[in-house]
């Protein structure tokens, strides 16, 4: 299927480099040749598009459940899904990632998880708008998705935020996007299996173009820092290692920080999370803290204030500071929390090779995924190659060098 040639062209444009991927949105044209050579011509109205951003966070990752700051923003590329309502209550869905599969199920009956795994995200949201007493309608559904499964952009959460917007838009309700992100993060908890935190449905809920978002994950209170596309391009790399959060890794992180917590209560019952602990009560609690623990809770305490300060040093164009700091959030999450691998440590080593790069760090829950870069518009293009030759003469495997702006939260497009 040929949703991406337009696209490519002037995402191209924009890159303008060879060793630079360009960002895909499924074209629209195409969108609508495919949905009704899956699910013909209907008889139930008007067919609907809506999409929902991917997202690559700048500084501040396994702190979000920790009741933390965040600093991520909505990327380019994004899931598209296109739908209809049905006159009954039959949900169909079909995915261009997974081109053979039809789902079906029934708004009627209790949605339980089942296979394909893809098909969860849609299951959790429906179950969980019907909890929340939204009369759902049944819609046939295709679902593109031009994000890297994997990829740590958060395809998930898109896939998710997309499902809500359009349910809600066939059934003619509409829901403010904090609700919405928690009702989607419920729907990742109890469908998908992953003990998320708040920032990816946020971010792709409630993204500003051309900003990205310190949010504040224990009062939802969201600060937007312009950035300037003349001086900063954002570039993503993918190890194109796949990265998987509900295997385990992820909920033992959070299970461990709840370790912390309860050590600190003894001492202080005022103390909810992390965010309550400061780096000198940290210390001073060192001895009743196992070794790991304290690690995982050095890291938190210390990212959290390290993402507050990097927001304010890229709303006062202080780049550099801002780099510096991404560099030392890639430290903390690769030996405090443990969460980087090979693949991730070298392409953030590298990146600070290139002349012009301010900083460089994994991005998301990590096992696999992707760095974030800040650079300077001209260093993209030799980054870019110079990862691309040692990246693939260490792993034998190429990565791909994505570049984008900072876009809008979901919407409704037809
Ligand atoms: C995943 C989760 C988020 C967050 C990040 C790490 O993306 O979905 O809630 O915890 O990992 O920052």
């Amino acid at each position: 299927m040929k949703l991406h040639s337009r696209c490519i062209r002037d995402a191209l444009k924009f890159c303008g480099g060879v060793h630079t991927v360009a960002f895909m949105v499924a074209d629209l044209t195409e969108l609508h040749d495919k949905f009704h050579q899956i699910f013909g011509p209907g008889r139930a109205g008007k067919v609907h598009v809506v999409r929902a951003p991917g997202r690559v966070n700048l500084i501040g990752d396994h702190t979000d459940y920790n009741d933390c700051f965040v600093f991520p923003m909505a990327i380019e590329s994004e899931v598209r899904l296109i739908c209809r309502a049905r006159t009954d209550a039959a949900v169909r869905l079909s995915s261009t990632v997974y081109p053979r599969e039809l789902v079906e199920l029934s708004l009627q009956r209790k949605i339980e998880r089942a296979d394909p795994q893809w098909s969860n995200y849609v299951r959790g949201v429906a179950a969980q708008l019907i909890a929340a007493g939204i009369p759902l309608v049944g819609m046939d559904a295709l679902i593109a998705n031009t994000l890297p499964v994997g990829g740590g952009l958060s395809s998930s959460a898109a896939v998710e935020v997309a499902t809500a917007l359009a349910l809600l838009t066939l059934a003619g309700a509409e829901m403010d996007t904090t609700r919405l992100s928690l009702l989607c993060q419920k729907a990742e908890h109890e469908y998908a299996g992953v003990p998320c935190g708040i920032m990816d449905q946020t971010i792709v809920s409630s993204a500003k173009a051309g900003h990205a978002m310190l949010l504040d994950c224990r009062d939802n209170h969201k600060t937007f820092v312009k950035l300037n596309p003349h001086e900063l391009r954002v570039v993503i790399v993918n190890s194109m290692v796949r990265h998987e959060l509900s295997g385990g890794e992820y909920a033992q992180r959070r299970k461990q920080c709840n370790e912390g917590v309860a050590v600190f209560q003894r001492g202080n019952s005022a103390v909810r999370a992390l965010r309550d602990v400061t780096m000198k009560q940290l210390e001073e609690t060192k001895a009743d803290l196992s070794d790991v623990v304290y690690r995982r809770c050095r890291h938190v305490v210390g990212e959290h204030h390290r993402t507050a300060e990097a927001a304010k040093a890229l709303a006062e164009q202080r780049y550099e500071h801002c780099g510096e700091l991404m560099v030392k959030s890639h430290q903390s999450l690769r030996d405090d929390y443990e969460v980087s691998c090979p693949e991730l440590d070298f392409l953030a080593d590298e990146a600070m090779k290139t002349k012009g790069i301010y900083g460089a760090r994994m991005t998301g829950g990590g096992f696999g995924g992707s760095i974030v870069a800040l650079a300077q518009p001209r260093a993209v293009e030799p980054l870019a190659e110079h990862l691309h030759k040692t990246y693939t003469a260490k792993f034998g495997r190429q990565p791909s060098v994505l570049v984008t702006t900072a876009t809008a939260g979901a919407s409704i497009l037809e």
